[in-house]
């Protein structure tokens, strides 16, 4: 007998994480950030000047890592991630590795590895896991799952004011387009758990609502739901 997860999966800059992690705070649950998984093992391959198409070498990798997760400081801030007791909490965020993350992860050896901790640590329930393929793959009985979506020029916006908000340098709304759709591509084609919505997810659009009504809603469903 397990407590209840929450699956919330869809594309890059839906909101997916600042939702998943103020319905975790809410409802009391344990935040569950996937995607801070690959990109700190994406970051592990850089850092070791592994050829990215070098599968062998990256599974033996992705086999031996060890990925640490701890909550931010508040609800504002990302989960801080350790790999082989590495901080790469900053690291993880770069250009660097976000334009190289969907190549890692599209690799079975890598998602099996990774998937096999998610599960491990989802085994008693009572957290919130976001990704592309929580509903669909890693917890497929999750009670509640969500699908975030939004429009393209949107989450490009979004994804500015993080920047913005981060003191980064600027990246235009042109380039953040063509990054987001890019990477979309790449996860909803890849031939092992593509980015889908499960046929029992509840699809959300957000354009033009806030990260508290979103979180609202999503509350509001779990709490029917159960
Ligand atoms: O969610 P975030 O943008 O941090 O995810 C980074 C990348 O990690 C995604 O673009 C995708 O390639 C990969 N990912 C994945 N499966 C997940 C979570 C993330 O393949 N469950």
């Amino acid at each position: 007998d397990r407590s209840p997860v929450i699956a919330i999966d869809g594309p890059a800059g839906a909101g997916k994480s600042t939702v998943a992690r103020q319905v975790a705070a809410s409802l009391g649950l344990v935040y569950l950030d996937t995607g801070a998984m690959y990109r700190a093992f994406t970051w592990l391959v850089l850092q070791e000047e592994i050829a990215l198409d070098d599968e062998c070498a990256i599974a033996e990798l992705a086999n031996l890592c060890v990925i640490e997760l701890t909550p931010g400081e508040n609800l504002q801030s990302p989960v801080r991630v350790w790999i082989n007791h590495t901080d790469v909490t900053q690291l993880i965020r770069t250009p660097r590795v976000t334009s190289k993350v969907s190549a890692i992860s599209a690799q079975s050896a890598v998602r099996q590895a990774l998937v096999k901790q998610q599960q491990n640590w989802g085994k008693k329930g009572g957290l919130v896991a976001e990704g592309r393929d929580i509903g669909t793959h890693v917890f497929p009985d999750a009670e509640v799952k969500i699908f975030l979506t939004a429009s393209v020029s949107e989450r490009a916006r979004r994804r500015q004011q993080d920047f913005k908000k981060q003191g980064q340098p600027e990246v235009s709304l042109d380039q953040l387009e063509k990054e987001i759709a890019e990477r979309d591509w790449k996860d909803s084609t890849r031939k092992v758990s593509p980015l889908r919505k499960a046929a029992d997810a509840i699809e959300m659009q957000t354009d033009g609502l806030s990260i508290s009504e979103v979180t609202a809603k999503i509350v509001d469903f779990y709490e029917q739901t159960l």
